[in-house]
């Protein structure tokens, strides 16, 4: 996808299309009044999500009007998915050029298109031309082009990061186990992260059994991918941290799971694809902030050599573990992942994010990701970043009461704690692996893959959820 920012009124391609975003109540009064006759005969209005086809205008060969909605509301956010629903209006229409004329914003739009214009279609051979986007080139109208072209740059950074860690999460896991996993984020060093992978002989060294016996039962061997950000100007001030669960696929081992919708469990690795995103995007625009990604990556298989029920593991921590359910298994990866990051980088603060529980879908629908944190401020920061950035988040508390649901009879604890809460005992399970640090734990099972999706900047699949808001969180809050 080419996009460009070009003077407002520029003349148009010859066979260009012509997008028109209009406010509520505006359409009449659009261009001197040239659509009120179209516009009075339809019950387009310019509200949100509406669009209305109308006679081809200033040297288009054809032009929707967009609806921008109210004209008080249009802030950062609507104007990228204004842009974006203007594009998926005309991604299909056979014309390659869209031309974008929007109140203000462009840079915005031009992110809203970029991110609407994602697409996995690297295994298709045989698709239709007229399914196929014919939208190649798209121009956006500014009032001051390179102006948009600065402002777009982060932006641009962003959608890059985003459309990497769509990618991981779409492909299939014989193509992404956990040592290709591991290969793309070691071609990130080109854009100046440091990364360092360990093997299951260095994990085995340094103990980390309950990540390593997740893994035990699979041909693929299990990995840890370290990237690191040194933006700040202190090289050696305390850097943030993010952990992510990278199960490339979850078959539940021998606690198997059920065969219908088992292929869903490609994207268990969502976790560690948005904090590979987010380091893609720290990286690609230079952030100013000290940065550390762990990526705990492993196949869940069922195998001669599997993990069991009733098997008791120990942790790096030194902390036991009776494993009850081998699909209980991100929070055993992440046991391992979160103490060594603490452990080795004494971070500001550590995040983590993971597919981790059915239960947190039940609890708040496909919308909304969980949120449980030991930190206030974190939390604090998380949300306000969640909501400029549209990716919404729901604080859950973590109850020192349930605590005692994960306590087992033999060892210092068991990996599942029960249906009632089991997203909150998850977490507590997590919890018991960090120490002083500010901590919080995304679970993000509800929200890293749609379909079908409901936002025109997230295709249907895969949707980089957490790359955002955590970029967002980074540069308001812990850069400079
Ligand atoms: N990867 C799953 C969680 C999941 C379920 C993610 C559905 C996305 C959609 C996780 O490893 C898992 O299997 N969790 C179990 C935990 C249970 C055994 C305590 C679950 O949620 O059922
Ligand atoms: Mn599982
Ligand atoms: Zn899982």
């Amino acid at each position: 996808m080419e996009i460009e920012f070009v003077a407002a009124n520029a003349a148009l391609g010859a066979g260009s299309a012509l997008a028109l975003v209009v406010f509520e109540g505006e359409a009449a009064s659009l261009e001197g009044g040239t659509f009120a006759s179209v516009v009075g005969a339809s019950r387009f209005t310019g509200a949100k999500g509406q669009s209305l086809e109308v006679p081809a205008f200033a040297g288009s060969a054809r032009t929707v009007l967009i609806g921008g909605g109210k004209a008080a509301e249009f802030d950062d956010l609507a104007a990228e998915n204004t842009a974006a629903s203007a594009y998926t209006a005309l991604k299909l229409c056979g014309l390659s050029e869209l031309r974008i004329r929007m109140p203000s914003r462009p840079a915005l739009g031009a992110f809203g298109v970029r991110l609407a214009s994602y697409r996995f279609d690297k295994y298709r051979t045989k698709e239709a031309a007229e399914k196929k986007p014919s939208v190649i080139k798209v121009s956006i109208e500014a009032a001051d082009p390179t102006e948009a072209s600065e402002a777009f740059a982060p932006l641009s950074a962003l959608a890059n990061a985003i459309s990497f860690s769509r990618d991981l999460v779409s492909e299939p896991p014989n193509v992404l186990y956990p040592a290709e996993f591991a290969r793309r984020v070691k071609a990130l060093e080109v854009l100046g992260l440091e990364v360092e992978i360990l093997g299951e002989a260095e994990m085995a060294a340094l103990g980390m059994g309950s990540l390593l016996g997740v893994g035990q039962g699979s041909v693929r061997e299990s990995q840890l991918a370290i990237l690191r950000w040194n933006g700040a100007d202190d090289k050696s001030a305390q850097p943030v941290a993010f952990v992510g669960k990278g199960v490339c696929f979850d078959t539940g081992g021998i606690s198997l799971k059920p065969a219908d919708g088992m292929e869903d469990m490609k994207w268990d690795m969502g976790g560690a694809g948005a904090v590979a995103g987010l380091m893609h995007v720290l990286a690609g625009r230079k952030a100013k902030v000290n940065a550390v990604g762990i990526l705990g990556l492993v196949e869940n298989m069922p195998d001669g050599n599997a993990q069991r029920p009733g098997d008791v593991v120990t942790s790096m921590s030194g902390q036991t573990i009776e494993i009850i359910n081998t699909d209980a298994e991100g929070r055993l990866v992440l046991a391992d992942a979160v103490w060594y990051c603490q452990d080795r980088f004494k971070p500001k603060f550590m995040v983590d994010l993971a597919t981790l529980t059915g239960a947190i879908i039940i609890a708040l629908g496909n919308d909304y990701a969980g949120l449980f944190s030991n930190n206030d401020e974190l939390s604090e920061n998380l949300l306000a970043a969640s909501k400029a950035e549209a990716e919404p988040l729901w604080r859950l508390p973590l109850p020192a009461q349930y605590d005692k649901n994960i306590d087992s009879a033999i060892a210092d604890m068991k990996n599942t704690g029960g249906r009632p809460g089991g997203s909150i005992t998850a977490a507590m399970f997590i919890q018991r692996f960090v120490n002083k640090v500010p901590w919080a734990h995304l679970d993000i099972a509800s929200t890293a893959w749609k379909k079908p999706s409901t936002v025109p900047t997230i295709p249907d699949g895969a949707t980089g959820f957490g790359v955002r808001l955590l970029n967002r969180m980074v540069a308001d809050r812990y850069e400079g």
